[in-house]
């Protein structure tokens, strides 16, 4: 069946420009209609509720070794072995054992000390990129700000230099676009393919220079735990570095700028945050859970199983709707309100359970940084366009540009 007549026979047409600038009112439609509902389209299971949802991603039943995109014909599939090789080894996309001897190995390169370690060097990023615009009264958020930041930090912490971001943005972009494909379009498969193949013989690079002259960064620690456990070989470790590095900079961009639009959209949280900059901390959660940067995740059902009287079978995918979750009147009191100073706010933006972000504290980090400073250093900030294009893409929420006026 085609794509066009399987979207017919969806009920809920999550792909639509409109949708896409504003999934939540469609969302809460499916969530009282349908909270456990199967789409034609996507070919696989939306769970809307935050119980089913933090259920679903704990649950041993419900597997994280999937393919990395549904329904694509055997043929592409053929043409993408590499990129599906690779993908085929990222931590995200295993299930314990292998996820534990992986994440037993990561975490020890992501020490909440080593976290805390950089605050001053995001601090001097953050204004650094902010005094380079800052007579210029206009500028484009994400290109300026909300890009580079999290870019840069990953660059340096994986031993990449600061200069290649552009080229970093290209392979990434490319696999943003890979993820969030809902049309098959052959072009977007090869490019996503070759871009993966270039970071992976970029990374190789880094690798063999640290091994024979370690540094004070995540590739050290990495090798240094490889040579330690020795239970990680290269490809996999090249892999993963791919990975922290989409991971690592896709996900925070949108955290920044979605975060941002939508104080500029509430002045009064705006003015509460610049009363009292210690509030950023609930600030970056409650944006975390209002506008999550990860809009869904995907599992497939090891077993027949059911959920809500539904009944999933072994082999189908199932769509956890993080985005929707998020916003269960069941969970958050007033979920479609801001509320910077929300006291209770277990959302599920970063996953729970095993595959709980592993960049956590350092997304948080750099979002706080980046926000409270754009708060305090820009006089009179407001949104220079009444036209917001979003990207075309389900799972990775975020804005193509965000033009933004000051007063210098
Ligand atoms: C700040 C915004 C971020 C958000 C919203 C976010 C969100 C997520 C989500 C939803 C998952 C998957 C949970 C699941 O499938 O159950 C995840 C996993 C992961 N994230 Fe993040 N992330 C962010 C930043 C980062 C950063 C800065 C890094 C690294 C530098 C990172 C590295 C990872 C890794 C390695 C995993 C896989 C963990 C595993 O499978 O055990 N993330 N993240």
């Amino acid at each position: 069946m085609s794509s066009s007549s399987n979207r017919e026979k969806d009920r809920y047409n999550l792909t639509t420009p409109e949708v896409l600038a504003n999934p939540y009112p469609t969302y809460r439609r499916i969530l009282l209609e349908n909270p456990v509902y199967w789409s034609d389209f996507f070919g696989g299971w939306y769970l809307m509720r935050y119980k089913d949802v933090a259920a679903a991603m704990q649950d041993k039943r419900i597997s994280a070794k999937r393919p990395p995109v549904s329904k694509l014909p055997e043929l592409e599939q053929q043409k993408i072995l590499p990129l599906l090789e690779t993908l085929s080894k990222w931590i995200l996309f295993s299930d314990p054992p292998e996820h534990t001897r992986l994440r037993t190995l990561f975490n020890k390169a992501f020490t909440p000390s080593i976290i805390d370690s950089m605050t001053e060097r995001i601090q001097t990023l953050v204004d650094e990129l902010i005094d380079g615009v800052y007579d210029l009264g206009q500028i484009d958020i994400i290109h300026d700000l909300a890009y580079p930041i999290p870019a840069i930090v990953i660059a340096q912490m994986l031993g990449a230099k600061p200069s290649d971001r552009e080229q970093f943005k290209k392979w990434s972009d490319d696999l943003a676009r890979f993820f969030g494909m809902f049309r098959m379009k052959p072009e977007i498969l090869t490019s996503a393919q070759q871009s993966i193949i270039e970071m992976t013989e970029y990374f190789r690079c880094i690798l063999e220079e640290r091994r024979h002259t370690p540094q004070d960064d995540l590739i050290s620690r990495l090798i240094f735990a490889q040579e330690k456990e020795n239970s990680l070989d290269d490809d996999e470790l090249l892999s993963n570095c791919v990975f922290l590095t989409f991971a690592g900079h896709e996900t925070t961009t949108n955290l920044i700028a979605n975060g941002l639009l939508a104080l500029l959209k509430n002045p009064h949280q705006m003015q509460k945050l610049k009363d009292d900059p210690s509030l950023i901390t609930t600030t970056i959660e409650e944006f975390l859970r209002y506008d999550s940067p990860v809009q869904r995740q995907a599992r497939i059902a090891v077993t027949d199983l059911e959920i809500d009287g539904k009944q999933i079978s072994q082999g189908q995918r199932l769509f956890l709707m993080i985005g929707a979750a998020n916003r269960d009147p069941e969970q958050f009191s007033d979920p479609d309100k801001l509320d910077i100073t929300r006291p209770e706010n277990p959302h599920l933006a970063f996953g729970k359970g095993t595959h709980f972000c592993l960049g956590a504290a350092l997304g948080r980090l750099e979002a706080q940084i980046a926000i409270n400073t754009i708060v305090r250093r820009f006089n009179n900030l407001r949104l220079d366009t009444d036209q917001i294009e979003w990207h075309e893409n389900p799972s990775l929420r975020g804005m193509k540009s965000m033009p933004v006026a000051f007063n210098p």
